[in-house]
């Protein structure tokens, strides 16, 4: 995976960072003595941890003075039990690819990456169950289920970095959502650690598809971010492999005209639809300017729709497709429309789409969002910053999901215009986004760019209901302190 540019590197908005909890210990040599005991000296690593106390952003820098490289589920307790003894704040960390920097430290916390958990791999080509720890790379799963004929039933452009186990803790979202559902809709059973007096080892759920015998409580750990327990292994249900992947793109001109589109993809395409993404023509700019793409449609149009099909016949497939381009075009919805006819085509397309993260890095500071709102507001967003921010910005893009009606509105500027445009940002388009009915997470989370925002729009009854969870599985609050719980 391309690396993000340096240009941000350092950021830090001072106001968000909560005080160190003097209630912390802070970690002695008897300490380390002890996780070396458990681990081996070589898995207890305090020198060249730099890349761990970073995020991918660059906006967040934790000073974590050691890092935890256990490789199985007794090992965890052992560092937990301990952990939770001594009251020392820990922060599970595993592909470091988030967006909202929840994995690593605010201030000392001793990290504890799951990059070795990955010995178990069990899969059942019948029922397309996958059993595995957390510390397998998406993509390589993603290789391993396919020599069996199935598929992750979730795909993100972090896929050659990130590990099964953050993408459950951040229930990530991605780019097949629309046809296969959530990681919920996957979920069979989670086996966790929590910071408890003995570093209970749990496994909830089953490898059934259908079990009722209890609260589905594995479910919580999903999208818990690491403030929970930690979550060393998985039983999912994966998709088979689509024998036909199709993708077409259209340019548009207006974004009603794109919301019609959607109906009519859904309707026309039915239940080969795979993905419907959105591109409006400032992110094919920054595109073309920071990385020299050009984009499939030449005819510069203000949306570009990048719609992709996975089904199991080929010829009926594209039949398929046709009728629906041909559909939108005859009826004026898009002025151009192109399927692809080769797999280059295919590559080309989703290039742009996934490359837009990393051409945006370059440009300088990003402001990154991952919003839900309704479709009836989704691009109203986007103008109304884009109106608000004015000179002071360099960019306003919108991409995203739109299927799922998930915006990624970005806003880049320079290093010195960065603390103007944030104000001016936030907490605007938070408000903004809780009055029209949205999400300020759609699939990123919360982790310590939307700490201070997460009780918009929430009851204090909630909040007070899911306090009290964090209380009975982390009693002495270590696990992922000065996050969102
Ligand atoms: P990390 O970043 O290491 O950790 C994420 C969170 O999970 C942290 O809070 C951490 O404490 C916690 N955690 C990690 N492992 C465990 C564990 N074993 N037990 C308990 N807690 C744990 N996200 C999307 O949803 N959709 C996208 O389309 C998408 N595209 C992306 C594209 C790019 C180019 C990049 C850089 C990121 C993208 N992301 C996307 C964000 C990111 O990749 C996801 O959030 C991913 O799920 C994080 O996985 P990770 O292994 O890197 O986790
Ligand atoms: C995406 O959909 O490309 C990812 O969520 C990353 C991003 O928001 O840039
Ligand atoms: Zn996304």
């Amino acid at each position: 995976m391309l690396k993000p540019s340096r240009l941000s590197r350092g950021l830090r908005f001072a106001s968000q960072t909560p005080p160190r909890d003097t209630r912390y210990a802070r970690i002695n040599d008897a300490d380390l003595k002890n996780f070396e005991k458990i681990l081996g000296k070589s898995y207890v690593k305090t020198e060249e941890i730099d890349s761990f106390n970073k995020d991918w952003t660059k906006w967040y820098s934790g000073n974590g003075a050691c890092v935890l490289l256990p490789s199985t589920s007794e090992e965890i307790s052992a560092i937990l039990r301990h952990c939770h003894e001594r009251r020392i704040a820990v922060v599970p960390q595993a592909g470091n690819t988030g967006l909202v920097g929840g994995g690593i430290p605010v201030h000392d916390e001793v990290i504890l990456s799951v990059r070795r958990m990955n010995r178990e791999f069990d899969f059942d080509p019948d029922t397309g169950v996958l059993s595995c720890d957390v510390g397998h790379v998406l993509e390589e799963l993603e290789g391993k289920v396919g020599e069996f004929g199935y598929m992750m039933p979730f795909d993100l452009g972090a896929k050659g970095s990130c590990l099964i186990g953050g993408n459950l803790s951040t229930c990530a979202g991605g780019i097949r959502l629309l046809r296969y559902g959530s990681l919920h809709s996957h979920l069979l059973g989670l086996r966790v650690v929590l910071p408890d007096a003995k570093g209970s080892l749990v496994e909830f759920g089953s490898e059934l598809r259908k079990d009722n015998t209890s609260l589905h409580a594995h479910h919580l750990f999903l999208g818990s971010e690491g403030q929970l327990g930690v979550i060393t292994g998985v039983k999912m249900t994966c998709v088979t492999k689509p024998i036909s992947v199709q993708s077409a793109m259209l340019g548009v001109n207006t974004f009603d005209e794109c919301r019609k589109i959607l109906r009519i993809a859904k309707t026309k395409l039915g239940e080969i639809l795979s993905s419907f993404e959105l591109m409006d023509r400032e992110t094919i700019g920054v595109l073309e300017d920071n990385l020299q793409f050009s984009n499939v449609i030449k005819t510069n149009p203000r949306f570009n729709i990048l719609v992709e099909t996975s089904g199991t016949n080929i010829d009926h497939d594209r039949e398929k497709v046709d009728n629906f381009l041909e559909y939108c075009l005859s009826e004026r919805l898009a002025n151009d429309g192109v399927q692809a006819k080769s797999a280059e085509e295919h590559r080309l397309m989703w290039r742009l789409r996934e490359s837009a993260t990393i051409a945006l890095t370059l440009d300088g500071i990003v402001f990154k969002n991952d919003f839900s709102l309704p479709l009836h507001s989704f691009y109203q967003l986007t103008e109304e910053v884009r109106a608000r921010v004015g000179g002071a910005a360099k960019r306003v893009v919108c991409y995203g999901h739109m299927g799922d009606g998930n915006s990624h509105l970005n806003v880049t500027s320079t290093k010195e215009n960065a603390d103007r445009v944030y104000k001016m940002l936030y907490p605007f388009v938070y408000e903004w986004v809780v009055k029209h009915g949205g999400s300020i997470s759609a699939e990123h989370g919360i982790g310590q760019l939307k700490r201070p925002y997460v009780n918009l729009g929430k009851s204090t009854e909630e909040r007070n209901l899911i306090r009290s969870l964090k209380t009975l599985f982390d009693p002495r609050e270590i696990l992922n302190p000065y996050k969102f719980l």
